[in-house]
């Protein structure tokens, strides 16, 4: 043992007995807390901001590089915590100068963003979020921890719970879409399958509850702009989620880059200390996302980066991350008593807490066994999950007869299909966006899922086209490959980096030249199936009114070919519902189901409505929208009672049918519209839904409960609860469709 972390671990012991004649049996709490009390009281004010910096290793960059002695910093005790170091090789050696370098021996923590999994890449978190399937999204989340962990990683930011409602902005991407009470599920089941049971299990990993607050509503949809709302809003729409994944149990929160109501979000006492601490009662510990800290000078609240420090050291962020001033700054800042020491040691031990609930105190070496990591890496149970998780993300958007019978599933005794578009045999692009470990050399691709799963049918592969600018010469190839085919796949859509951060587009039809392939390849009249891989919505009008058969793949991740190929040849039958409204023209953005009704609602009767004068008010396919090879009937919507009382419980039931040739699985969804409240209501919003299996020609009852919890929203006075009166219920196939009842609810007799 170093003599530092011998030195340590005396004064743990002094102290434990001096405090023996008052606990004799300290609880494991209360050993902890004397560890770590006593651990700050050896620690410089240095060593202690160096405890709430953390630095990128300078490995993976994920945003501006600004320091590259942080090697220095860190034998000097004054980065606590890296990020961007991975795999137990690298790992290791950092591990061992914290340990054996510095004074205090204190383990650093390692981050990395394990958004949809470590090196097996599972599909990108708005395509998973398509399954509606908290089982399968918990299952990823522990697997991708499992495999991190195996690396070194003991801490992911993820989950992004970041409500978003314009497909413009990139980073759609790595979120659950439009829906606050669908991200609030699929955020808490992020961070139960990061943090398993208990964080001494080395395979679980700290979570990060990230952007705090309201990033996803930038205006404009650009990356990094301003937000603005009211109180409203951001109560009812996009804070739910952050407090769902932190009563799940999240050990970390991150800042986000934009202001709210003219405050940075790193600077916001209101976000940090009012909401986050003295509302919902955090305790674990908040990093800032990159350098935001520093990003205060340019947002134009701060003179210069000490007073940027001592803003957003006392609105409540514990950690800063990359930024690099709060070890240049805090030292400073306490002998001119413009923060407080006090307040210093609790950010510490709020950091401090984590590493010991990691157990790093009693292993500083527990995340980097070289074994672990050789067998864990592409494992059997990962390559099965990712393969599961990559077909229920998969959404049919349309699928039109062909003659008798809808074009899909594509038959294996097809003679021949022409392969065409720049993701028809892409590896790389398959990953999505932030796969930062991800390995494209293990994606299958979609031309080798078809050639594995009909090996019989003749393909005629071409790529016809790129992702920029617009270049032709290849289209003669794909155009020559249809002509001598019975039927066309396209695989159409983004690259990797076209969504995700800093990845902000104006436009959101299919970008460089494949429009333009498209239109060329659709005007030879062979039956199409277009395959739409991206980060986001796309406007898909002209595809729509042109093409029978179109599937939303997105981008799905090391299985991503062999899951799309059994979904055209009908070895799986595709189940996926969209969590995001796909809108005609980005004219339309922002489009949520959940809208408000307007006093002039759309009528087209009437000129004076809400409306546009050349696109209608209709998204092209609504959030919840998803098709099956199958059909369902929905029929005999019961609610048991008619009225409601308050802190009562109303039960509701449906009866869907398989009523097609297909065994299949059907997402249930339920609707609650609050026709008159104290403050305008949405037009619905989404309460409850359950995903069923059916065989062909079988039925299933399926029931919810609706709660007084249900109707609860923002009053007039801010007072959160559900007023009395007429409420709608739907139950359907998507938002836009559905058996309709209505209820009372009675509060106080009224
Ligand atoms: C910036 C991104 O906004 C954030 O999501 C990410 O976790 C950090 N960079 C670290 O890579």
């Amino acid at each position: 043992m170093r003599p530092t972390v011998f030195y340590s671990y005396i004064v743990f012991l002094i102290v434990l007995s001096s405090c023996a004649f008052k606990t004799p049996d300290p609880s494991v709490q209360d050993k902890m807390h004397i560890f770590l009390d006593s651990l700050i009281n050896e620690m410089t004010v240095e060593e202690k901001a160096g405890q709430l910096t953390l630095y990128t290793s300078g490995w993976t960059i994920t945003g501006p590089q600004l320091r590259e002695d942080y090697i220095d910093e860190l034998k000097a005790g004054r980065a606590g915590n890296l990020f961007n170091a991975h795999t137990v090789d690298y790992s290791m050696k950092l591990q061992k100068m914290a340990v054996e370098e510095t004074r205090l021996g204190i383990p650093l923590l390692f981050g990395l963003d394990v958004i949809h999994g470590y090196k097996t890449t599972f599909p990108i978190p708005l395509a998973e979020a398509s399954t509606w399937d908290m089982d399968i999204i918990e299952k990823t989340a522990r697997l991708s921890a499992k495999e991190a962990a195996s690396a070194g990683v003991n801490w992911t930011f993820n989950p992004m719970v970041d409500i978003a409602r314009d497909p413009r902005w990139g980073r759609i991407a790595e979120g659950a879409g439009e829906d606050t009470y669908l991200g609030s599920l699929i955020g808490a089941a992020k961070v139960r399958g990061h943090q398993g049971e208990d964080l001494a299990d080395p395979t679980t990993i700290l979570a990060c509850v990230k952007h705090f607050a309201a990033y996803g509503a930038a205006q404009a949809g650009r990356d990094y702009h301003t937000v603005d709302m009211s109180d409203r809003v951001l109560r009812e729409t996009y804070l739910p989620p952050y407090k769902a994944a932190l009563d799940a149990g999240a050990a970390t929160l991150m800042t986000s880059f934009n202001e709210l109501d003219g405050v940075p979000a790193s600077g916001s006492y209101y976000l940090m200390t009012e909401i986050l601490r003295k509302e919902w009662g955090f305790d674990g510990f908040v990093v800032t996302d990159y350098t935001s800290i520093n990003e205060m000078v340019p947002h134009g609240v701060v003179a210069d980066e000490k007073e940027a420090v001592a803003l957003a050291f006392n609105a409540g962020v514990e950690m800063d991350m990359q930024g690099g001033i709060y070890s240049k700054y805090i030292p400073e800042l306490i002998r001119e008593g413009k923060i407080s020491e006090k307040v210093l040691d609790a950010y510490v031990k709020r950091v401090l807490t984590m590493k010991y609930k990691l157990g790093l105190f009693d292993d500083p070496y527990r995340y980097l066994n070289a074994q672990r990591e050789q067998e864990t890496f592409f494992s059997q149970e990962l390559m099965d999950h990712a393969l599961l998780s990559a077909k229920e993300s998969i959404v049919l958007l349309k699928n039109e007869k062909v003659g008798d019978s809808p074009l899909l599933p594509l038959s294996k005794s097809t003679r021949s299909i022409a392969l065409i578009g720049p993701l028809a045999d892409n590896q790389k692009d398959m990953l999505g966006t932030w796969h930062v470990a991800g390995d494209e050399t293990k994606v299958i691709t979609l031309l080798q899922g078809m050639k594995e799963i009909a090996p019989g049918v003749t393909l005629h592969h071409a790529r016809g086209a790129g992702f920029t600018g617009d270049d032709r010469p290849g289209f003669r190839e794909a155009i020559q490959a249809a002509r001598k085919s019975d039927v066309v796949v396209m695989a159409l859509g983004e690259n990797f980096g076209q969504s995700g951060e800093a990845a902000s587009r104006s436009e959101l039809g299919l970008p460089g030249a494949q429009q333009a392939l498209l239109e060329e390849i659709q005007a030879l009249g062979k039956p199409i199936v277009v395959l739409v891989m991206a980060g986001r919505p796309l406007t898909l009008e002209w595809m729509h009114d042109h093409v029978p058969a179109i599937v939303n793949t997105w981008h799905l991740g090391t299985q991503a070919g062999r899951a799309i190929a059994q979904v055209l040849f009908g070895d799986h039958n595709p189940a996926g519902k969209l969590t995001i409204t796909f809108p005609r023209n980005v004219g339309q953005i922002p489009i949520f189901y959940s809208m408000k009704n307007t006093g002039r609602p759309f009528d087209t009767q009437n000129k004076y409505t809400s409306r546009y004068l050349d696109v209608s008010n209709e998204p092209l396919y609504p959030f919840g929208h998803g098709l099956s090879y199958t059909t369902f009937d929905y029929a005999d919507l019961h609610l048991a009672t008619n009225e409601l009382s308050e802190g009562a419980s109303l039960p509701v039931s449906v009866t869907v049918t398989n009523t097609g040739p297909y065994e299949g699985r059907e997402i249930v969804q339920l609707y609650i519209t609050d026709k008159v409240g104290s403050v305008t209501r949405p037009v619905k919003e989404l309460k409850g839904f359950k995903k069923i299996n059916l065989k062909p020609g079988e039925s299933a009852k399926v029931e919810f409960t609706i709660t007084t919890d249900d109707l609860a929203f923002y009053t007039r006075d801010m007072s959160y609860q559900a007023e009395p009166g007429t409420f709608k219920v739907m139950v359907g196939p998507s938002s836009s469709k559905g058996l309709e009842a209505e209820f009372e609810l009675k509060v106080n007799g009224i």
